[in-house]
């Protein structure tokens, strides 16, 4: 039985987890410092990590004792005062740790704390890749049926990344497509602050998104080439910028639609081409972007009849559950002196 205490400090998320087996999350404590971000528009990176500073102890504290261990001596603790204080140590079997990608400052709290933890606890420590982590929100949410289907195609939509990632397996998988310029959330994030929305965009225009007509502009569908699995948004955001400015008058509701639409049916598109390229028996989805709810219905949609499995929505955006699923399966302990930060940290290629 593995029970790891993951940790999560890519962004601007705090976070602490832990998982039983990969699939059973018994204590979790998150908190954000989106807000200080909301006032400038977007993350500056050296208030991210100051705020990792702030929350990482309280964040830990509170996993620590709201775990299973912690609650079930508070009910032995009723009838017995002196029953023994419970002892994290001998529980959690392994650390683990995003080690990338992410902006360094906030990875680095998280590092730190990890190897501490793992060097003071005497406790193997498992260096994680972030993106890696995405995929197993679903794992967390549908259990034990994530086993069944393999091979499986993995669409990974966040703020700093969109990935199709193929998975032979948990120990083989490999990336086989990317975006050439910004990721989905980005594309999300800056046409929501063109329309003047709030950060972050994506939440923010999926719900405005709601009020307007899906079919109202037709935005570009980039790289439509067929046997090509990469994404390319930036050119939706310059198709965007010159629609605001000559059509002033425009419904922001009806641009937000058109917009959202554009970037699921990329999304979609490509998602499908790979999966029936690789004859794939399911496909995950995972990421930030994860949560938006017409990616998560037009995808299903458009995959059938090859099942998608959807994390539930605590598992979409950055957590510390993911981290200690993925390190469950990818059990691959390091040399506490050599786990450093790698905010440009890749997910390796396919070659052939
Ligand atoms: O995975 P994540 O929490 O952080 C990164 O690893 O980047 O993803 C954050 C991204 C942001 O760009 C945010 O706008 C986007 O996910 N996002 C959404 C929605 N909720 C979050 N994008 C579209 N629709 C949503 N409902
Ligand atoms: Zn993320």
């Amino acid at each position: 039985m593995s029970i790891i205490l993951g940790i999560e400090s890519s962004c601007d998320e705090t976070a602490a987890a832990i998982v039983q087996d990969g699939t059973t999350l018994t204590s979790h404590s998150l908190a954000t410092s989106l807000q200080k971000h909301i006032a400038t528009g977007g993350i500056v990176p050296e208030v991210a990590a100051r705020a990792q500073i702030e929350s990482m102890i309280p964040v830990m504290e509170t996993t620590l004792t709201g775990s299973n261990m912690a609650k079930q001596h508070d009910a032995r603790h009723a009838q017995d005062p002196h029953s023994p204080i419970p002892d994290p140590r001998s529980a959690i079997t392994a650390i683990a740790v995003t080690t990338g990608p992410g902006l360094v400052g906030s990875l680095l709290i998280g590092i730190e704390t990890a190897k501490s933890l793992a060097y003071a606890w005497n406790k193997p420590l498992i260096p994680v890749n972030h993106m890696l982590g995405h995929i197993y929100g679903a794992w967390l949410t549908h259990g034990q049926q994530m086993e069944k289907h393999w091979p499986k195609l993995a669409l990974l939509v966040s703020g700093g990344h969109t990935e199709l990632i193929l998975m032979e397996s948990h120990q083989k998988y490999y990336k086989v497509g990317w975006t050439l310029d910004d990721a989905a959330g980005e594309a999300f994030d800056k046409a929501a602050k063109l329309l003047d929305l709030p950060y972050p965009g994506g939440p923010a225009l999926s719900r405005l998104a709601t009020e307007g007509r899906r079919t109202a502009i037709k935005f570009p569908n980039p790289l439509p080439q067929k046997n090509n699995f990469n994404f390319s948004f930036s050119g939706l955001k310059t198709a965007l910028l010159h629609y605001v400015r000559q059509n002033p008058q425009a419904s922001k509701a009806d641009i937000a639609a058109s917009f959202q639409q554009a970037i699921v049916t990329s999304l979609v598109t490509k998602t499908r081409r790979a999966a029936d390229y690789y004859q794939v028996k399911e496909v995950v989805l995972g990421g930030g972007v994860a949560a938006n709810k017409e990616l998560r219905q037009q995808l299903v949609s458009a995959l059938q009849p090859t099942p998608v499995q959807i994390p539930a929505m605590e598992f979409t955006t950055d957590n510390a559950a993911v981290i200690a699923s993925a390190a469950h399966y990818h059990h691959y302990p390091a040399n506490i002196f050599e786990v450093n930060a790698n905010p440009s940290l890749e997910l390796p290629l396919k070659t052939t």
